[in-house]
């Protein structure tokens, strides 16, 4: 029986998950991923311990399916997006990865908003300027370390760097190229313009792909190293919110995923490349041949109640703390949480965003408070979804939700309240692991395309519809969009 490998080096863990040729998840292995703030602002990992780990998680996956690695047709990958890895012209790494959450850049992002020009880096790029994106930690580089930035041949993202090191081949999809502010999104290829602009390199960008698309081989050094047969092929893959998307079942326009895991994000297919005037949502390729995405990502969701139960409730377990939520009625009696709490990107691009309580009275319980995370996060979700119907994407049947948050049936039934639209689960858990592996086996021939592989592996489950409270929380909404303005002004005093 032959297996596809899908790699997602994220920002907690490096996971490898061997799937079958019936969509069936074998085995999964994974090993934490260590993460090192050293100044404020700042977010950095080592790209070798990224290797260590998933050549463990390899090693893991194939003991625990009591394979060898023969056995394994094919790999897809896929990870956290927008990391920055420099490589020497012999390939060896050149300082640290800058990562996705990293807030330094906002000076480089107004020098090439300068230097390009808004609305064409918008038009081209599908985004505007975002600290998080890769093309400003390039020119943070050549600003603050231009010794670094002297010695650069390579820049890669942090799965494209797990590819290297698999196959010694520099490649790119065109996903998570996306991500990086230097391709031209409807063209599919890097923008000479940018890259010019930007006085980047274009050599220093490596060939991009479609998500299908082979790549390269498992070379013999990283066959003895992961277990795997040399000359097992590797296919592109994607950036996490498209591999994810695909391992969600989103392979046509007219879906609709949100995921609320750490980060909240609302996701959208697209068959045509399209962008929102001002760029607040991304317009992204999708990792699915010749089609688009739009995308809202708030950086604190299901993080944001990951912080308020380990700052202030750690000794009630998570199903316990949510439960007693329930007991809170919509709206949380007045109370509203902004769950900004490291910065935000949609709909808000401002790194010194913070997150707040406002409302606060003396009958407040811990249940209220809990609640009003939970509709803040949702609230949040409301700005990516909104801002993509005021964009013109058509009203879905439902939204597929995923990520820890969609464990709970209360957020899942607040997230449909708030959007007014019923969440449905999927029948995978795996995210982007598993939408890197349904990629890999495409590209090694098991399935026509994407969309025929999301089909034969992936169900939905019962639909959880909008309640009465639709109406309370419209009126709620309309107060949450005016506590990001009114408090704007203030939170740069309180850095
Ligand atoms: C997407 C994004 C995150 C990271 C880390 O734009 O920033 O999803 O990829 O998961």
């Amino acid at each position: 029986m032959p297996y596809v490998l899908g790699i997602d080096i994220s920002t907690t863990s490096a996971k490898a998950l061997l799937v079958d040729e019936h969509g069936r998840v074998v085995a999964t292995h994974s090993t934490p991923q260590p993460i090192s703030q050293p100044k404020p602002l700042w977010s950095e990992q080592n790209p070798s311990d990224w290797w260590t780990g998933v050549a463990a998680s390899i090693r893991g996956a194939l003991a625990e399916a009591g394979i060898s690695g023969d056995a394994v047709a094919g790999i897809g990958l896929t990870g956290q997006m927008h990391g920055l890895v420099m490589l020497d012209a012999d390939g060896n790494v050149l300082r640290p990865s800058i990562l996705w959450n990293d807030q330094r850049t906002q000076a480089q992002c107004d020098a090439m908003t300068a230097a390009v020009g808004e609305e064409r880096l918008i038009r081209i790029s599908g985004s505007r300027a975002l600290t998080g994106f890769t093309a400003p930690k390039i020119l943070w580089v050549r600003d603050h370390e231009p010794e670094v930035y002297a010695r650069c041949a390579h820049v890669l993202l942090p799965k494209d760097y797990i590819r290297y090191k698999l196959t010694g081949g520099y490649a790119m999809d065109m996903s998570d190229a996306s991500g990086t502010s230097l391709l031209d999104v409807g063209a599919r290829r890097w923008s000479d313009e940018v890259l010019a602009a930007l006085d980047i390199p274009a050599a220093w960008m490596p060939p991009v792909y479609e998500g299908t698309a082979l790549t390269g081989e498992v070379s013999a050094a990283a066959a003895a190293e992961t277990g795997l047969r040399a000359g097992t092929p590797v296919v592109a893959g994607g950036g996490d919110q498209a591999a994810g998307a695909v391992g969600m079942g989103l392979a046509a326009p007219g879906q609709v995923s949100v995921t609320v895991g750490t980060s909240g994000v609302v996701f959208a297919p697209l068959a045509e490349y399209a962008y929102e005037s001002q760029g607040r949502v991304h317009a992204f390729c999708h990792a699915i041949p010749g089609m688009w995405h739009w995308m809202g990502v708030m950086l604190s969701a299901a993080g944001a109640l990951q912080w308020y139960r380990d700052t202030l409730a750690s000794d009630v377990p998570f199903d316990a703390l949510v439960d007693e939520a329930a007991s809170a009625p919509a709206g949380s009696d007045g109370l509203l949480f902004l769950p900004y709490l490291s910065g935000e990107r949609t709909p808000h691009p401002d790194p010194l965003a913070r997150g707040a309580f406002i409302g606060m009275t003396t009958r407040h319980t811990r249940a209220h408070l809990t609640r009003a995370v939970l509709e803040g996060v949702a609230f949040g979700l409301k700005d990516g979804f909104q801002l993509m119907s005021d964009a013109g994407l058509p009203a879905p049947s439902d939204v597929r939700i995923a990520g820890g948050g969609a464990r709970s049936p209360l957020w899942r039934q607040i997230i449909a309240d708030i959007l007014n639209v019923s969440t449905v689960t999927v029948n995978t858990v795996e995210g982007g692991a598993f939408g890197a592996a349904l990629l890999a086996s495409v590209g090694v021939g098991w399935f026509p395309d994407a969309a025929s592989a999301c089909a034969a592996t992936i169900t939905t489950g019962e639909p959880v519809h909008p309640s009465e409270d639709v109406a309370r929380y419209a009126e709620v909404y309309s107060v949450y969009r005016e506590a990001y303005p009114a408090l704007k002004a203030l939170f740069p005093k309180l850095v």
